[in-house]
């Protein structure tokens, strides 16, 4: 037996499952967020370990945990959290979310530039990354700052309070930007921008590596056996990719959740020079880029309930009937991270006639979504990464024709997988790839994950989405322009 911690953003959902990945039995339970100002997201890293205690227990109560050999994580990323001398918490902990970091952020981008940060650790600076907000403690709370003796990020919290081990992994670590992704450890150069030293960091590990074992005092509050191993996990997206089987070269995953990501592992290091997407360690010894457009399913949502429908199927039949129309709509609700990252630039709809009928709206908006995910793969294919086949996941991979649509566009192949819960899957393959139970991710996830179903790319249908691809640029070209200071 297994157990997956996926310490999220809302709750921390804890998982038992077999060594063939059958989730057994879950357990779920709430923390507070904290917004003491608009655009501050914090919440207090004790929160997250009394309530992984309070789920662990009634795991243990549920399905017994006395026969699970390792435990591993899955961690919402980028989150700074700082103890003292004494392993006290100093306060609570900048989330990934937060944006109180603006000013800090186009320092880095700036001043340092994006082709320094770039060098140093493979990525830009955005507002959630941990560097902006260690840079943010230093010029707004020196006092707490001064007291800082471990930063870390949140999942890591929570295995020290397990392990007693300060550890990290590669693919939680290459969201700080003060990690040197290419060569997977920190970076000396980031280290002396921001003031801080290694000493202060934890030990950096690969994700399926055993940092220590359970103590006897987590063993007594939890029910984990004494000596469970504990396996160092990684990052919630790096591990969701690994328990949607997206870890060999090439592969690709999707997310049509709120907002839309697009996951693609790739064997070695590959540089993009500016920085466009995320480019990260992979949990599978390797590397991903990482490109995310705000708002995926959130369009479809919006322009469902502005068309007044309230059922979905109806809407997916009207759209079923249409062929390639010329109606081209750029989604840009919230603003638009990759590959353009440019938080204030707004959508539109163009080529409309007198004949054009809401499901031509909504496939548009369906169409939309994937050539903006196309715009952040064609920048990982330029980097040399071919990609050939994307498993979907979230909300959105439940509609058919947007899967066909996403086949067109992308061209590729793209497959539902049989497994919903990839965050807890993906801690308990790295749990099992830790225990010895698989020799490594690539045959535990070819053993456990396998596709449902598959919409192969249309030719001629990709001819025409190559063309009006080509319009959704100029209006992208166009909505920058009209932003531009
Ligand atoms: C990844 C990211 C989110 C958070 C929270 O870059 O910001 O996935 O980890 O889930």
């Amino acid at each position: 037996m297994y157990v997956g911690i996926d310490l999220g953003t809302s709750s921390v959902k804890v998982s038992l499952l077999d060594g063939r990945g059958n989730i057994i039995a879950s357990a779920t339970e709430k923390y507070p967020l904290y917004t003491p100002r608009e655009g501050y997201n914090e919440q207090n890293p004790d929160d997250w370990w009394e309530q992984t205690v309070v789920a662990l227990k009634k795991l243990d109560q549920k399905a017994g945990l006395k026969g699970v050999k390792a435990v591993s994580f899955s961690g919402q990323m980028h989150g700074m959290v700082c103890l003292d001398k004494d392993d006290k918490v100093i306060r609570p902990a900048l989330l990934w979310n937060d944006q109180r970091t603006e000013k800090q952020t186009d320092y880095l981008n700036e001043t340092i530039g994006i082709q320094k940060l770039v060098e140093a650790t493979a990525n830009r600076a955005v507002t959630g990354f941990t560097a902006p907000k260690v840079m943010w403690l230093k010029e707004n709370e020196p006092e707490n700052f001064k007291r800082i003796a471990k930063i870390m990020l949140p999942k890591d919290y929570v295995a020290y309070r397990i392990s007693g081990v300060f550890a990290t992994d590669v693919s939680d670590a290459s969201g700080t930007l003060y990690f040197d992704v290419k060569n997977r450890k920190w970076s000396d150069y980031m280290l002396s921008v921001l003031g801080i030293n290694e000493g202060m960091l934890p030990k950096v590990y690969e994700s399926s590596d055993v940092v220590g074992l359970v103590t006897k005092e987590a063993s007594a509050l939890t029910g984990l056996p004494l000596d469970a191993k504990v396996v160092i996990g990684g990052g919630d997206q790096a591990v969701g990719a690994v328990g949607t089987g997206t870890v060999k070269g090439g592969s690709a995953s999707i997310s049509l959740g709120t907002s839309g990501v697009i996951f693609v592992a790739s064997d070695s290091f590959k540089e993009e020079k500016n920085g466009a997407l995320h480019n990260f360690c992979h949990a599978n010894g390797g590397y991903h880029y990482m490109g995310v457009t705000l708002a995926a399913a959130y369009s479809y949502g919006w322009i469902a309930e502005t068309l007044g429908i309230g059922d979905l199927s109806v809407l997916e039949k009207e759209i079923a009937e249409l062929g390639i129309d010329d109606v081209v709509f750029t989604p840009y609700l919230c603003g638009e991270r990759s590959p353009i990252n440019a938080p204030s630039v707004k959508g539109s709809f163009y080529g409309l006639t007198s004949l054009t009928k809401r499901a031509n709206l909504a496939k548009a908006v369906m169409e939309g979504v994937a050539f903006s995910l196309k715009d952040c793969l064609e920048v990982i294919r330029a980097a040399g990464v071919k990609v050939d086949k994307a498993r979907v996941i979230g909300g959105g991979s439940r509609s058919d024709e947007w899967l066909k649509i996403l086949a067109d566009v992308l061209q590729v192949e793209i497959c539902r997988v049989n497994t919903s819960d990839g965050g807890a899957l993906g801690a308990g393959i790295l749990a099992m790839v830790g225990d010895g139970l698989y020799k490594d991710v690539f045959t535990a996830c070819d053993d456990i994950i396998k596709d449902e179903c598959s919409f192969l790319p249309d030719a001629s249908r990709a001819a025409k989405y190559e063309e009006k691809f080509k319009v959704y640029k100029k209006l992208q070209a166009f909505s920058l322009e009209m932003i531009k200071k």
